[in-house]
């Protein structure tokens, strides 16, 4: 028998025509999905060492403490996706910033693949289109990324169909903008240091050429596109 959140998340994952469903599934407690694949399959861009901290330590420590915070009250009732703009608009910061994190790293772990990707056709037109093909819209990611002040990401979202590239700081996330996220980089130093130190661009720019899975971003924008 379906319960009532596994009907809303898949409901919710169907209307939004995403194609990984867990993004949106949610439990009380919240759980971490599993990583997608083995620790060392983003190397050299990502190193199965951070990974493994990443994922197991970071990663993990955001959804406990989302838990911790939400134990007895109506966030543990909502969807992950609802309790980030319910948060925002309660102002209840510990809460949006691990519950964003916990999202933010579950879209993070899905959008990478152990080897380079070829843009799909609808993402190559959508980038022709907003900003002159795939090899500027990839400039214009890693420039937004180099721009971000400490912590936060770097986010290509889908807005009514356009593409556009977002810095937010800390735990930002598209959803509380009402923008459909399509790639999110990870600029807090955990996601880098350990492996390329200081050089945050370089390492954005390994990640975009060698290990960004674009099918999962040109179905995203598939799925959000209008019409
Ligand atoms: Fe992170």
């Amino acid at each position: 028998m379906i319960d009532r959140r596994t009907l809303l998340a898949t409901a919710g994952v169907a209307a939004a025509g995403l194609a990984a469903p867990h993004l949106a599934r949610a439990a009380a407690p919240f759980r971490q999905p599993p990583l997608p694949y083995a620790e060392d399959a983003l190397a050299p861009a990502i190193s199965a060492r951070t990974v493994g901290l990443h994922y197991g330590k970071h990663h993990k420590a955001y959804f406990d403490k989302l838990n911790a915070l939400v134990a007895g009250k109506p966030y543990a009732e909502m969807e992950l996706e609802e309790v980030i703009r319910r948060a925002k608009a309660d102002n209840a910061v510990p809460v949006f910033n691990n519950a964003g994190q916990a999202w933010n790293h579950n879209f993070y772990w899905q959008q990478f693949k152990d080897g380079p990707a070829v843009p799909p056709a609808v993402l190559v037109e959508a980038a022709t289109r907003d900003f002159g093909g795939i090899d500027p819209l990839k400039a214009k990611i890693v420039e937004v990324a180099d721009g971000v002040f400490g912590t936060g990401w770097a986010w290509l979202v889908a807005d009514n169909g356009k593409l556009e590239v977002l810095g937010l700081q800390d735990a930002g996330n598209p959803i509380a903008e009402g923008k459909t996220p399509l790639l999110g980089i990870d600029v807090w130093e955990h996601a880098y240091y350990l492996d390329w130190e200081n050089r945050r661009t370089a390492h954005v720019k390994a990640l975009l050429d060698e290990r960004v899975n674009w099918a999962f971003v040109g179905d995203r924008l598939a799925g959000a596109s209008p019409g």
